[in-house]
């Protein structure tokens, strides 16, 4: 008897925007593989579960995926963690792959499910509250209204996309945004955008959050700055 493999998004932070259906799934599974980027590091997505999901009895195993740029030693990653998935659902377990936010929102998670259901194992895809989503209810600011348009980028790498997007979107959000808040403000000022536009959403639901104005600084890897141009839902 083969084991089914669920990809579970665990919200931003928060335990409490944990859903009802991540619960059920992680506490019927006989493993849980989470994410870490050292080895032995403390997982966010772990510590948002082990808080309200009860992983008495359950296989903990960590799966390494290292911040790299080199797509080489990424897809290394992926492989050791569909190495994993496979080894344990051969086993007949169940596997709970939990991932922060949603799976489908900058996830290696749907890649892996690629490759395990290619494998002819079973599997199934549980969406969580993305981080951009549970930020915009903290902040009280809609991300989207009326007409207006709403682009989701990263900055991971460079400001390409953050740039085109804040010239041509209504709303952005920008994510992967912790080493980018200079260049953020510089490039809203070229676009005569209101630095007050900005929303710097940073660790949120992990303790120490700030959600509030754009202020310089380095504010780390968990963090997504939301830009909003005055639009009014285009008048509506
Ligand atoms: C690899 S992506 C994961 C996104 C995640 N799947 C989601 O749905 O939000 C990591 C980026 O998500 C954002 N992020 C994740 N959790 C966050 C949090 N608690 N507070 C602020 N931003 C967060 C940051 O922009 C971070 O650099």
């Amino acid at each position: 008897m083969k084991g089914k493999l669920y990809g579970i998004g665990v919200g931003p932070g928060d335990p409490g925007l944990l859903t009802l259906r991540a619960k059920e799934a992680i506490e019927a599974a006989d493993a849980v593989v989470y994410p870490v980027t050292e080895p032995g590091e403390e997982s966010a997505a772990l510590g948002i579960v082990e808080q309200v999901a009860d992983l008495s009895g359950k296989e903990l195993v960590e799966a390494l995926f290292r911040m790299e740029m080199s797509v080489a030693i990424r897809s290394g990653h992926r492989a050791e963690a569909v190495d994993t998935v496979v080894r344990l659902l051969s086993e007949g377990k169940d596997v709970a792959m939990i991932t922060l936010g949603d799976v489908s929102i900058y996830s290696t998670y749907m890649r892996i499910n690629d490759a395990v259901e290619a494998e002819g194992y079973e599997t199934e895809v549980i969406p969580g509250i993305p981080s951009f989503c549970g930020a915009a209810a903290l902040a009280k600011i809609p991300l989207v209204m009326g007409r207006e348009s709403l682009a989701v980028v990263s900055a991971a790498r460079d400001m390409a996309d953050a740039r085109t997007a804040i010239r041509d979107f209504d709303n952005v959000v920008v994510m992967k945004a912790g080493k980018r808040i200079g260049e953020i403000r510089e490039a809203m000022e070229a676009n005569g955008i209101p630095v007050t536009g900005a929303t710097v959403m940073h660790n949120v639901g992990m303790g120490d959050e700030y959600v509030g104005p754009l202020r310089d600084g380095d504010y780390g890897y968990f963090t997504t700055v939301v830009i909003k141009k005055d639009t009014g839902g285009k008048r509506e």
